[in-house]
């Protein structure tokens, strides 16, 4: 077993046991806790922290050199500094790790560092090493958080007073653990640093905590988060689920990554044990880390995120409206937007790098004479553009389609199709109904056949996030009337005349 797994089982079965100790089988802690945890308390190195004079050190990392620590920063010591090559002019990042069982920076740490160079190459990326009171039980490591987070205070209040820095100019970045030590970092720092981005804080220990012993929008000037793993599955959240920074953006709803599989993981842990979820935890909840990176590296696509009263109406595409700062780029060219209140927002992204997505809300109103509650269609949905096509796309329709009532639904692109000329819906399966007489249902509600008991879609308005063009389609042929298993919209030709009394073309969805 690789460490990281060893630190992962640890971390999600310590935090889990300590916070939520009923929300797992008793007995499978029990085993857990006995086969690893006691070994492990020897393994660990005692009395990490009775010294406490040197809980952190402050290596400046080369841009050619990410992943090793060739000069450190020693506070008190202005010659360290020059012999860094510290430029006091620029912006200056503070990178800090979080829980660590093996006692060395994970694989992400130099990914970051170089991704911070490649945007400001001119800056200061310094990480902080705490790993020695990071090595700890998880309880015990996020006890020290604080302790790490005031020496980090004293040492930029040191940068400042030595270099006469502006400290808009310092942005501490934190990961999970790490988000809390900066924000200690922030609040016991004389003056306040220009920003701090927490990725994937965590949450055992901190959630629900007074904003004082958490990351809090009291810490920096600015403090955005992103939140990966927030919804604890097994009853546990690796990530803090409360909204702690002035925006919080929630991509995927805060948990159930594309690409991390934790869904898969969780179903095999019948078969497989408690091995099979590690690496989906730790992708989760790094996933953070990569959002963040990938938005250094990809500054032409960023990745916007939208504000929302909650993740199931973003989920039904209702909150894609930009006006009065509603929508943000994800990561780091985020506005620096300040309410008195949290920001919450929400994204939907790819597996990978690059991780943005292109966002529509389709608007579709059915009219009828008859409330046809029951009825649950599966729908399939393909945008073509003048870039390139989206096929069949799924509209999760949340409920049933309710008469004389607007529908709206998120559809995401994973590529730019530019301008939206045409839509195809089709129709695949159904709950309850047998394909057969959905097929015959549903093809006749577009053939134009309309008497009393029928179903009309007059035209479905979309709204493009990222553009936030607004458009309106009609149906194609309105006149052909046959058994179909799709049906065409185009653009309405008089889309700037929707609104008025004359009757427009419409599709009937008749219902026999
Ligand atoms: C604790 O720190 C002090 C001052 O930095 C040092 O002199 C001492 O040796 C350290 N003690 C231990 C046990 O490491
Ligand atoms: C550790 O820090 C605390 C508070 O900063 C201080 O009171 C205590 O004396 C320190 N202990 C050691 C061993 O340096
Ligand atoms: C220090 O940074 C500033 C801008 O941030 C840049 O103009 C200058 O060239 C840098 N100095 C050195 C020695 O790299
Ligand atoms: C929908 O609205 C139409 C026209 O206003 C009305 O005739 C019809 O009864 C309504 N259908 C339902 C199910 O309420
Ligand atoms: C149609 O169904 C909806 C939701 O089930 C209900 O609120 C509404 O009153 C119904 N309308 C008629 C005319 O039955």
């Amino acid at each position: 077993m690789k460490t990281w797994q060893v630190l992962l089982l640890c971390f999600a079965f310590f935090s889990a046991a300590v916070r939520y100790g009923t929300c797992l089988e008793e007995e499978l802690t029990d085993s857990v806790f006995g086969n690893f945890l006691d070994p492990l308390k020897d393994l660990l190195p005692h009395s990490k922290d009775d010294n406490n004079s040197t809980v952190a050190k402050f290596s400046l990392r080369k841009p050619s050199h990410p992943d090793d620590d060739l000069c450190y920063i020693i506070p008190g010591n202005p010659e360290s500094l020059a012999t860094c090559t510290f430029n006091s002019t620029s912006k200056t990042f503070l990178v800090i790790h979080g829980w660590t069982l093996s006692g060395m920076f994970e694989s992400w740490v130099p990914k970051l560092v170089s991704a911070l160079y490649q945007r400001e190459q001119t800056a200061n990326v310094i990480v902080v090493d705490w790993l020695n009171s990071a090595q700890n039980h998880y309880v015990v490591a996020a006890q020290n958080t604080k302790a790490v987070g005031q020496e980090i205070a004293r040492f930029i209040d040191w940068m400042e007073e030595t270099t006469n820095m502006p400290l808009n100019n310092i942005h501490l970045i934190g990961y999970s653990l790490g988000a809390h030590v900066a924000g200690f970092a922030g609040s016991h720092a004389t003056n306040k640093v220009g920003r701090i981005t927490g990725l994937d804080p965590a949450g055992p220990d901190f959630e629900g905590e007074h904003a004082h012993r958490r990351l809090s929008p009291d810490d920096a000037r600015f403090v955005d988060v992103l939140h990966t793993f927030t919804r604890g599955s097994l009853g546990i959240s690796i990530g803090i689920q409360q909204p702690v920074g002035h925006v919080d953006i929630y991509p995927n709803g805060g948990s159930f990554q594309p690409g991390c599989n934790l869904r898969g993981a969780l179903e095999k842990i019948a078969n497989f044990g408690i091995f099979a979820i590690s690496d989906a935890v730790k992708c989760e909840h790094e996933r953070a880390v990569h959002l963040f990176i990938d938005s250094l590296l990809n500054e032409q696509d960023a990745a916007k995120a939208y504000r929302c009263g909650s993740n199931e109406a973003f989920d039904r595409g209702m909150c894609l409206n930009c006006r009065k700062s509603r929508c943000n780029t994800v990561g780091y060219d985020i506005s620096k937007i300040r309410r008195p209140r949290n920001v919450q927002m929400y994204t939907k992204t790819r597996a990978s790098m690059p991780f943005r997505v292109y966002h529509y809300q389709l608007k579709i109103h059915f009219s009828s004479k008859m409330n046809i509650s029951e009825m649950e269609p599966s729908l399939t949905v393909s945008l073509y553009g003048t870039k390139g096509d989206a096929e069949n796309l799924e509209l999760k329709l949340k409920g049933n389609i309710v008469a004389n009532k607007t529908h709206s639904f998120l559809l995401v692109t994973e590529k730019d199709i530019g301008d939206l000329l045409m839509l195809k819906f089709k129709w695949e399966e159904t709950n309850g109904w047998s394909v057969s007489s959905m097929l015959k249902m549903v093809s006749s509600w577009w053939s134009g056949n309309s008497d009393g008991s029928s179903m009309d879609v007059h035209k479905v308005r979309i709204r493009a996030g990222e553009t936030q063009q607004k458009m309106v389609f009609c149906i194609k042929d309105p006149d052909a009337h046959s058994f179909k298993r799709e049906v065409t919209f185009v653009k309405c030709k008089d889309a700037w005349r929707t609104n008025s009394k004359r009757a427009p073309k419409r599709v009937t969805l008749d219902n026999h």
